[in-house]
């Protein structure tokens, strides 16, 4: 079945270009001895993780331990949650899927790894604990080499934990220099650094810049969208993901609505212009949208599209398109292949 047949709004992956992508990068951190470890967050998706597996990654990367246990559930051993655990209810969670799997945790404070050791040295079991520490994107992540260094201490010296590293978001500039004064402090203290983790799809072709950060987590590059093109990192033929929509009006002349608004491409720009691009309309402009409708300026296209067509929009964002739909359409040389349930959808706790 040629994807124009399919009924709209749908979520089109291309599998070809996944696989492309997944090979190209692997490839590339392959070639620099840099270990990957793909961010499933944005395929959501234990069919994809295992293509990534398959073509070489160590492991995978969950946001959250609802994600990582439907990862372990589908057979992955090798997870690492670049998220500070708190709480009764996820630390039981955590210490469950312990049991079960090689888990590694992020952690930037003494509350977080306080509550880690607590909950595995209750429950007999032990999980990995990297330091995360700010590379400048202002989001979690502790400020000072000193800062790691204590944290280091601390989860040296508790029950239940085992000490992996560090680990930032994206890598930067700051990353390095940041690294290189913590391991300076630690050695000192006979404290070694078993893996610094970076990650990021925009500045994935610097990898091996970053000298001392032995692991990459990227996500977005195995699908790609808008803003990833914007940056450079991928051009618009190598994009998998793909939202396929109907014009179901046009009630002006330049106005065209699409049978998809915020409830399928979210309202993330990430500073882009608009809310989407689409491909057979190059020059129009996804100006605006309501929940289910995505309000089209087709005034730059000299042909314009009638109501009842379908196009094709590459969405800014890919992540969150894959947590707003069921299911998403696998294609094969351009062919519906499977429809695959996003298996972890909206597990966000
Ligand atoms: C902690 C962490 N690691 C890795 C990634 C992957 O980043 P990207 O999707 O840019 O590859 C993200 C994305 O949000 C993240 O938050």
């Amino acid at each position: 079945m040629s994807p124009k047949e399919l009924d709209t709004p749908c979520v089109l992956i291309d599998l070809d270009r996944v696989e492309t992508n997944i090979k190209r990068l692997q490839g590339y951190l392959d070639a620099h001895r840099i270990a990957n470890r793909p961010h499933i967050k944005t395929h959501k998706l234990p069919q994809i993780a295992r293509m990534q597996v398959d073509a070489g990654a160590v492991g995978i990367t969950c946001q959250k331990l609802g994600e990582a246990e439907v990862m372990a559930d589908t057979g992955f051993d090798d997870i690492l949650i670049t998220y500070n655990i708190l709480g009764e209810s996820k630390l039981h969670r955590l210490t469950q899927l312990a049991k079960r799997i090689r888990l590694c945790v992020s952690a930037d404070s003494d509350v977080t790894i306080h509550g880690l050791s607590q909950a595995c040295a209750s429950a007999g079991t032990e999980v990995g604990v990297m330091i995360e520490f700010e590379s400048g994107k202002q989001r979690c992540g502790v400020q000072t080499p000193e800062e790691a260094v204590t944290l280091a201490r601390l989860i040296t010296s508790q029950p239940g934990l085992r000490f992996e590293g560090l680990l930032t978001y994206p890598t930067t500039e700051h990353t390095v220099p940041f690294v290189d004064k913590t391991r300076a402090l630690l050695k000192t203290e006979g404290i070694e650094i078993p893996c610094v983790s970076g990650g990021g799809t925009p500045r994935m072709w610097d990898a091996h810049r970053w000298k001392g950060v032995t692991e990459h987590r990227a996500g977005t590059y195995v699908y790609g969208d808008r803003k990833t093109v914007s940056t450079g990192a991928m051009m618009f033929d190598e994009v998998a993901m793909h939202v396929l929509t109907t014009v179901v009006s046009r009630p002006t002349a330049d106005r065209g609505i699409l049978d998809a608004g915020s409830k399928v491409f979210s309202s993330d720009t990430l500073d882009l212009d608009g809310f989407g691009y689409i491909l057979e309309y190059p020059e129009a402009r996804i100006y605006g949208q309501s929940e289910e409708h995505g309000h089209v300026d087709f005034s730059r296209c000299s042909v314009k599209p009638k109501v009842g067509e379908k196009v094709t929009v590459i969405p800014n964002h890919a992540c969150v398109v894959t947590n707003l739909v069921n299911e998403v359409v696998c294609l094969k040389n351009g062919k519906v292949y499977e429809v695959w349930p996003v298996a972890a959808r909206g597990l966000v706790r």
